[in-house]
């Protein structure tokens, strides 16, 4: 099986290390420390690997939004579970793993701005920018990368195989085998 690596655990390291350390200065005196929060599921690993890297006290929150069933973008979205703190007057830090349409995103800050926060910074690992429908703030992205469906490190198919430390392209045949296991569920 012939995997094509997009991003290796050592390049999202990097990653996480230089981003990690623009917004720790850009937080270093932030009146109250910032809310990161964690877009569920796929922003899980992301999220957490930042954190490491970012040296300010902060707070991790998620949010659960629901956009994408399968290989394509279904272009509705839905919150599916909010936030617990509040952020009225905060920094909000979005941690998304891909902006592909950006309509997930659109939905987000435009649903986290009527709570009012004091800021709100947006930061993707991937950037899937020739698939965007509507343009979208993007603060800071770990990479750009083309239009392909991308898996592992947090992006899923049908909520499987989240589970690598490195994001790659499934060879078509890997996929025929999955819809099997999922035809078993
Ligand atoms: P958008 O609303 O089209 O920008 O989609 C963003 C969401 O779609 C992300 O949060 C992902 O969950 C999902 N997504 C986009 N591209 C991929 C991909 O290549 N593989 C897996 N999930 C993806
Ligand atoms: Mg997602």
């Amino acid at each position: 099986m012939m995997r094509k690596i997009i991003l290796s655990n050592e390049e999202i390291k990097g990653i996480c290390k230089r981003i990690g350390k623009e917004l720790t200065i850009k937080f270093q005196d932030a009146p109250q420390p910032p809310i990161f929060v964690g877009v569920l599921k796929g922003g899980v690993p992301f999220l957490m690997d930042l954190v490491n890297e970012v040296d300010v006290p902060l707070v991790i929150d998620f949010i659960q939004i629901e956009s994408w069933s399968g290989l394509e973008s279904t272009g509705k979205v839905t919150l599916k579970r909010d936030l617990d703190s509040d952020i009225t007057n905060r920094d909000v830090v979005i941690v998304e793993d891909v902006i592909d349409s950006g309509l997930s995103m659109q939905f987000l800050i435009d649903f986290l701005k009527k709570k009012n926060p004091r800021s709100i910074t947006v930061t993707t690992l991937l950037d899937k920018k020739c698939a965007r429908k509507i343009p979208v703030q993007i603060d800071y992205a770990g990479t750009e990368v083309g239009n392909e469906f991308l898996m592992g490190y947090g992006l899923d198919y049908y909520d499987l195989f989240r589970n690598t430390n490195y994001v790659f392209v499934p060879e078509m045949t890997e996929v025929h085998q999955w819809d099997e296991i999922l035809k078993r569920k």
